[in-house]
């Protein structure tokens, strides 16, 4: 008996599988709003119990990439609403990712009057692309002050709810891969001496602080939290209390109760291994929904599905390269393979283009 393609049960909302569309990146949000080519991307992709959005930001501070989307202006709300009513028309449930890119950012990729902002005043090491000048090195940004904190904190409250008021079924806060907020997490990048930097009760504080007000705002069944220990994704190194860190933010975050972590694992993108050990702790301390993902295949979310290592399997580059993912898997039919050099480029190539199986 299938687990993954039976329905699933993620707090108030019932899933029609286990399987969740990781969210990903794709740059085709020309001026940083959702199109109709968007929404055919996703709608194609409505057979997955979940869907979280690409990497969204609260904020003009947070547009870090070219082409990415927002979701504080009208504009982007209104664009968000035809994605959302599309996909959830065809049974499909929606979140968006709340990314503020803080330190990976670019002027060149900023609008006007934006600033790069990050806990400390200390700069990505390797470059990043901007449309204008090409790859560019990552410049150092601005330390935040108390008042861009209290402000950041405040735009995620409004992002959620302009979340709520695009048809969202919640948001899903990025707290991981090298962005503003595994930014304050790591020692690396916060090196303040405040209330928000020093050891991990501190390091921890913003986190948890967004998490709270997003609660505030929409409530516990709407808001999860993806996390990336041991990721070291975006000129984030290893460092010796990393388990001891994320320990602490397990338990903390178990006691604000959101509805789900969602575990980055990007070794079979050649990233470190992840040990077992932390996401068993996460297992162990979070009482509410746990998502794992990265490298799964039928084989293996049946398999951890099956033995109780998580609720719900995320999958990024599978459902990416097909849009009928589920059919596939379930019949054992081939699959297409990703082509990166389309990842994040403009237009429907390598986008809304890959072939479904005749039916
Ligand atoms: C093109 C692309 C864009 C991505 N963008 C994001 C993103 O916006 N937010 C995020 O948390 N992870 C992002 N990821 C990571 C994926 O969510 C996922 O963790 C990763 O692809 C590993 O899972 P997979 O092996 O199933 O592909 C991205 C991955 C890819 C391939």
């Amino acid at each position: 008996m299938s687990m993954l393609y039976s329905k699933a049960v993620l707090g108030p909302l019932t899933l029609h599988n286990h399987l969740v569309m990781a969210p990903m990146t794709r740059n085709r949000a020309t001026d940083n709003i959702p199109n109709v080519l968007m929404v055919e991307y996703y709608l194609q992709r409505a057979t997955a119990g979940l869907i979280i959005s690409e990497g969204t930001s609260p904020s003009p501070n947070g547009l870090g990439y070219p082409r990415i989307p927002g979701i504080f202006s009208p504009a982007q709300v209104e664009g968000w609403k035809r994605i959302t009513d599309a996909v959830h028309a065809k049974g499909a449930k929606m979140f968006v990712q709340l990314m503020h890119c803080g330190r990976i950012a670019h002027p060149l990729n900023l609008p006007s009057g934006a600033r790069m902002l990050a806990p400390s005043a200390v700069a990505a090491g390797g470059e990043m692309y901007t449309d204008a000048e090409g790859m560019k090195p990552h410049p150092q940004p601005q330390a935040m002050t108390e008042v861009d904190i209290k402000s950041t904190i405040t735009e995620y409250a409004q992002a959620a709810k302009n979340a709520v008021t695009a048809g969202f079924d919640g948001i899903e806060l990025h707290g991981a891969n090298g962005y503003l907020l595994e930014q304050f997490i790591r020692p690396n990048t916060n090196q303040r001496t405040d209330g928000y930097g020093g050891p991990i009760e501190k390091r921890a504080r913003f986190v948890l602080e967004v998490a709270e007000a997003t609660i505030a705002a929409i409530g516990e069944d709407k808001v999860g939290i993806r996390l990336s220990p041991f990721g070291v994704f975006n000129d984030m190194p290893l460092y010796d209390r990393m388990e001891a860190d994320y320990t602490y933010l397990a338990q903390k975050l178990n006691a604000r109760e959101l509805l789900y972590i969602h575990l980055v694992d990007h070794s079979a993108m050649g990233a470190p291994p992840v040990p077992d050990s932390i996401k068993a702790t996460f297992r162990k301390l979070f009482k509410r929904t746990l998502l794992l993902s990265g490298g799964y295949d039928a084989t293996r979310a049946e398999s951890d599905l099956a033995a109780g290592k998580c609720d719900l399997i995320a999958v990024g580059r599978p459902f990416l390269a097909n849009p009928d993912l589920v059919a596939r898997w379930r019949t054992g039919a081939a699959v297409n393979a990703p082509d990166m050099a389309t990842f994040y480029t403009p237009g429907p190539k390598g986008y809304t283009d890959y072939p479904a199986l005749q039916k």
